[in-house]
């Protein structure tokens, strides 16, 4: 049997973190990128103390803004376990602030994160999956994709991009035998607020929040169903279909949650 090989980005903290160990706890061999060098060999070395892990880890610390990192990550990845199946698009960042006043390189800093940085993981793992005869991309949206939402307006928009993307790629990559999953998360606890860049406070201690290692765990699920879109809990359910249906209302609510605090 061969070991499915999975590439994630952002794997240093958060979701990504969890999800390098779900797929290790799977029987992957996993390569982890993000900036973090030692937070990726903290990792490692959880993953070689996992009882169920089977598989290598590869840390590679790099940013996915720079395309020739990220290629370079991909072909260390095959150079080490041999060939590229899976790749989690993980790595980004969010925004609080309105888009008039918001500093410039915060705004680009989130586009070149959340944009490029999903398309230099495509762009670089895609060629890898071909030789292997198929594979799967999983691209981490958010459920803010598919609601208006002002004060954060540049994230929900490059989710939005790349959820869209998720959709026009999956046509795209179909006759190479490389499906595309769409993944739409909602809040979750990590330390994205805390990353998040931008002027505006938020309080969201009133939001259901789900634990990234339950995230993680629907992930390496959808690695094995390759559903076309995954949203992962019931709020988030109703969340869409309030957009859908009554898109003024939603509106009002997220512009309330969305609003700086005092
Ligand atoms: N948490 C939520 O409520 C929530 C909801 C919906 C969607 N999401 C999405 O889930 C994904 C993961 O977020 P999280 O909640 O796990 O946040 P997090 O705890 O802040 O983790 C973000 C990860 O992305 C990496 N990263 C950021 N910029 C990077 C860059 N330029 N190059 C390489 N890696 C970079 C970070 O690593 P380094 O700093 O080491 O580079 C870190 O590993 C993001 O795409 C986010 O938009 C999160």
């Amino acid at each position: 049997m061969t070991t499915p090989v999975v590439f994630i980005t952002g794997a240093s903290g958060g979701i990504g973190r969890e999800t390098a160990l779900a797929f290790a706890r799977a029987g992957y061999h996993v390569c982890g990128l993000a900036r973090r060098q030692d937070q990726l060999e903290a990792l490692g070395a959880e993953i070689a103390n996992l009882p169920q892990a089977h598989g290598g880890f590869l840390a590679v610390a790099g940013d996915v803004r720079d395309a020739g990192a990220v290629q370079e990550a991909a072909r260390r990845t095959v150079g080490k376990f041999g060939r590229l199946d899976v790749l989690v698009a993980n790595a980004g960042i969010g925004h609080s602030g309105t888009v008039v006043e918001a500093d410039w390189e915060d705004l680009r800093t989130v586009i070149e994160t959340n944009i490029d940085g999903v398309l230099h993981g495509i762009r670089a793992c895609v060629p890898a999956m071909r030789r292997a005869g198929g594979g799967h991309i999983l691209i981490v949206s958010s459920i803010v994709a598919t609601v208006h939402t002002p004060y954060t307006a540049t994230y929900a928009a490059s989710k939005a991009f790349v959820s869209s993307l998720a959709g026009s790629l999956r046509l795209e990559l179909e006759d190479d035998k490389i499906q595309v999953t769409d993944l739409l998360v909602g809040r979750t606890h990590t330390d994205f607020n805390v990353n998040r860049l931008g002027p505006i406070k938020r309080d969201t201690s009133g939001l259901p929040t789900m634990g990234a290692d339950q995230v993680a765990e629907a992930i390496v699920a959808a690695a094995r169903g390759r559903p076309r879109r995954v949203v992962f809990r019931l709020f988030d359910r109703l969340v869409l279909l309030g957009g859908a249906l009554v898109p003024g209302i939603m509106a009002r609510l997220a512009k309330r949650q969305y609003q700086p605090q005092d």
